[in-house]
């Protein structure tokens, strides 16, 4: 039994769920949808663990009326999906392609017409590989082709959507794309990482610049994936290396846009980003923003190893760390996102959203239900900790969980099962999880 109700949150709270367009859309060639770095990279060997792609993932493309009905009919009023540029824009920039624009037109309409308000996330991360070709992030053309996206999508659904994302976590995308590998597009390397980083910071406050203009009542944000960092003990050495960590996974992508500079003291190998900072990119980089997306799955305890290029520390893998795990290996900390908010809270930031929060579990269906007790459970631990954070002041203005449906999970394929909503991924059939039932009866008028 949970010890709050939907009214402790306020009235004007905003509940919602999230998707994005590569993990459910499907469709991926058709009515003139350009290529993007998630349908290279998926067909490249075995960089997918179960050897899926996002070919047709949920069916989204076709299936959004019926994804809409359930958002409705589980309370929820807000649903965050994201645009393909793509689809938008097949070549990166130039042509637009008016079914794209058509394809999402519908999308929106069908909400409005629903009583279900849209949240457009410009850029989830499949970027138009016509324009990795050409370096991607790491090159500095992408702030202008960013501009150029951003223009064509707020001057055609800025008239009835309201709630922009600029960028969806910047961290995964550069660190996991551009340094590790490990993510699309597959490269390697501080000297890709550096300046992916820096354009993605330049991206969002341009981007949302460029909103503000087109859109002047938009309520505009940008979203950061953070993670709560602790020393592995109280030694000075594991606090450093804490201390770099934090830089690493949240500071440098929230810091520069509220106008603090990028923190290059508390990690000393970041000094490597002043040499992609143009004279005007420090004001460049601020945006007053609306609010800050805060998307947050388990928090990092670190430690102290000096041979670690550039960073010095390592992460503790969360299976030593005696927490109970999802099924993606990820731990489960409710605590963990109370105190990432509490330490966002601190920044001059208008108000948080938290716009993704949500894990995977083994779900099974039984006799056409899915009893996924651990997710129910999940959902109410981690909101029961983000009202504790919200009754201690911080200004949170919403909770997103992540995510609509079971969907394409990046490099996990269809393995990790993040959705309040079972996807059969054969028949497309859903089927409304019990924690999909909980949502819709904790948000019952
Ligand atoms: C977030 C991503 C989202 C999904 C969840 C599990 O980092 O934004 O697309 O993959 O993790």
């Amino acid at each position: 039994m949970i010890k709050y109700s939907k009214q402790d949150f306020g009235d004007d709270f905003d509940w919602g769920v999230t998707i994005s367009s590569y993990q459910v859309e499907g469709a991926h060639d058709l009515h003139g949808r350009g290529m993007s770095i998630w349908d290279k990279f998926s067909h490249q060997g075995k960089r997918i663990e179960d050897g899926s792609d996002g070919t047709i993932a949920c069916d989204f493309y076709h299936r959004y009326e019926e994804d809409i009905d359930i958002v409705k009919s589980l309370n929820l009023k807000n649903f965050r999906f994201s645009l393909a540029w793509p689809r938008i824009l097949p070549n990166g920039t130039g042509a637009v392609n008016q079914a794209g624009i058509d394809f999402y037109n519908k999308v929106i309409d069908y909400c409005l017409a629903k009583g279900v308000t849209p949240w457009l996330t410009l850029y989830h991360w499949d970027l138009p590989q016509v324009l990795e070709d050409k370096g991607g992030w790491t090159n500095r053309m992408i702030v202008n082709c960013f501009k150029e996206y951003a223009d064509v999508c707020s001057r055609a659904f800025g008239d009835r959507v309201k709630n922009w994302i600029v960028i969806n976590e910047p961290f995964t995308y550069t660190a996991l794309g551009y340094l590790f590998g490990y993510y699309a597009p597959g490269k390697f390397g501080i000297n890709n990482y550096i300046p992916a980083v820096h354009h993605s910071t330049l991206c969002q406050a341009e981007g949302a610049r460029v909103i503000r203009r087109n859109v002047p009542d938009a309520n505009i944000g940008t979203s950061v994936g953070c993670s709560h960092v602790s020393p592995a003990s109280d030694a000075p050495r594991h606090v450093a290396a804490a201390k770099r960590i934090d830089v690493m996974f949240n500071r440098i992508h929230i810091e520069p846009l509220l106008g603090m500079d990028y923190p290059i003291r508390d990690l000393p190998a970041l000094e490597r980003i002043e040499k992609y900072i143009q004279p005007y990119d420090p004001e460049l980089i601020k945006f007053d923003f609306d609010f800050i997306g805060v998307q947050n799955y388990y928090s990092l305890v670190a430690y102290d190893v000096p041979l670690v290029p550039y960073i010095g520390a390592l992460i503790k893998p969360f299976h030593k760390l005696n927490r109970p795990l999802t099924a993606n290996g990820w731990e489960v900390y409710p605590e963990g996102i109370y105190k990432i908010l509490k330490q966002f809270g601190e920044y001059p930031i208008k108000k948080l959203m938290v716009t993704e929060n949500g894990a995977a579990f083994y779900d099974k269906v039984q006799n056409g239900k899915v009893h996924d007790k651990k997710r129910v459970e999940f959902l109410q631990k981690y909101i029961g900790q983000v009202l504790r954070a919200k009754n201690e002041g911080v200004n949170i203005g919403g909770y997103f969980v992540w995510s609509l449906m079971d969907n394409f999970e990046w490099k996990a394929g269809f393995k990790s099962r993040f959705g309040i909503v079972h996807t059969d991924f054969k028949t497309q059939r859903r089927i409304i999880k019990d924690s999909g039932r909980w949502i819709r009866e904790f948000l019952e008028e």
